[in-house]
């Protein structure tokens, strides 16, 4: 029987309890669809600065390094929130995992169910049918990481910060590959995001974005956008789009208005997949849920697993190449869901049901 070997890094808040949730859906995946899953946990973000004194540790870095994918919790709370910016959990954890393992592409799917648009703060005529978009947003590059980046004393005593903001041809190339190869599973259609009329970097992004879209997938319908508009346009009409496309900051704040236009983050996946393939010849990558640690019901059984158990079924597709078990987790968490099982976050005057009940369901749906 195969077996898949990946890392399992729950971190804080809400990580832990939404995570043994997915874990159990994992393995009755795998009983169904014939594979084993082997995993090592370890300590990332606050509970290893707690335990280790970093937020993203050496023996952490070691166990996801012997694994073919890393299933992600959350990181961060209001215990780590007065430490220095830099050493906070969420950027000391999630910026040095994702340079250390070339984790350049992230993928978040924008997914509202027909039956869940009252999640959403958007108005049901705008959206009759639900939402289903995908943001594509590279990880790696630009202004987050950018050298110089610094904070000096001038001569004259103010102070001074520099972000640089970078992107080289090679790095929009394989992003754009991403975005292709995303649209191709879909819509077909692919909406280029950057401020061109502005930034040297967002020139260079749409002059490679066009070429390489001419040259290796003349057949995707390719458009490009301003970012101020984009985000405009995803409040007027998010399903104009199929698959919106952009560099990391950017995609950062776009990909929190989709969330929030997707009604609750507890049901919102991502993907993080690397450059580098792991031992089944699939991306190595990481997984986790868009929400965070929502620290106000850490503890109490009652966050919503779905976007842990779909980041799951992404690790599935992508990692292990496993589309089948995959798509049934989908379909499973779909069902359970649309048939009126429901977190508090989803309910909307139906009962709502705790962490253990939702994953129940979603067991349920699966068999
Ligand atoms: C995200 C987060 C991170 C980011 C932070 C916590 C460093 O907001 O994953 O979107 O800005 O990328
Ligand atoms: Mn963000």
């Amino acid at each position: 029987m195969k077996t898949y070997t990946f890392a399992v890094l729950p971190g804080d808040g809400i990580g832990p309890e939404v995570m043994e949730v997915a874990l159990e859906v994992l393995k009755v995946t795998g009983e169904k669809f014939g594979f084993n899953l082997h995993y090592k946990n370890a300590d990332i973000g606050g509970i290893a600065i707690d335990n280790h004194g970093l937020a993203f540790p050496d023996t952490t870095k070691a166990i996801c390094e012997k694994s073919d994918a890393i299933l992600f919790g959350s990181v961060g709370g209001p215990k780590w929130e007065n430490l220095p910016p830099k050493e906070q959990p969420e950027r000391a954890a999630l910026l040095p995992i994702r340079k250390a393992f070339n984790l350049y592409a992230n993928v978040r799917p924008g997914l509202l169910y027909p039956q869940l648009t009252d999640a959403s703060p958007l108005k049901k005529e705008r959206i009759p049918s639900g939402i289903d978009i995908v943001c594509i947003r590279e990880l790696t590059g630009g202004i987050y990481f950018g050298q110089p980046k610094s904070t000096q004393t001038l001569p004259n005593g103010e102070e001074q910060a520099i972000d640089t903001m970078v992107y080289q041809t090679s790095e929009i190339e394989r992003i754009a590959q991403v975005a292709i190869d995303t649209a191709c599973a879909r819509g077909g259609k692919v909406c280029s995001i950057d401020k061109a009329n502005v930034l040297e970097t967002s020139v260079l992004w749409r002059k490679v974005v066009t070429n390489y879209f001419k040259e290796h997938a003349p057949e995707i319908e390719l458009s490009h956008m301003y970012v101020d508009n984009a985000a405009m346009q995803l409040a007027r009409d998010p399903n104009q789009f199929d698959v919106l496309f952009t560099e990391n900051m950017f995609g950062d704040i776009l990909s929190d208005e989709m969330g929030v236009i997707c009604g609750s983050l507890g049901m919102l996946a991502s993907a993080s997949l690397g450059a580098n393939s792991n031992s089944l010849g699939h991306p190595f990558g990481l997984y986790e849920p868009s929400g965070g640690t929502a620290p106000d019901i850490a503890g109490m059984g009652i966050a919503n697993p779905c976007a842990q158990i779909l980041s799951a079924a992404m690790m599935l597709r992508y990692s292990f190449g496993e589309q089948e078990a995959a798509s049934s987790i989908e379909k499973a968490v779909e069902v359970a869901v649309t048939s009126g099982t429901r977190t508090g976050d989803i309910a909307f005057g139906l009962e709502s049901v705790d962490t253990a009940s939702m994953g129940a369901a979603v067991l349920q749906s699966l068999a």
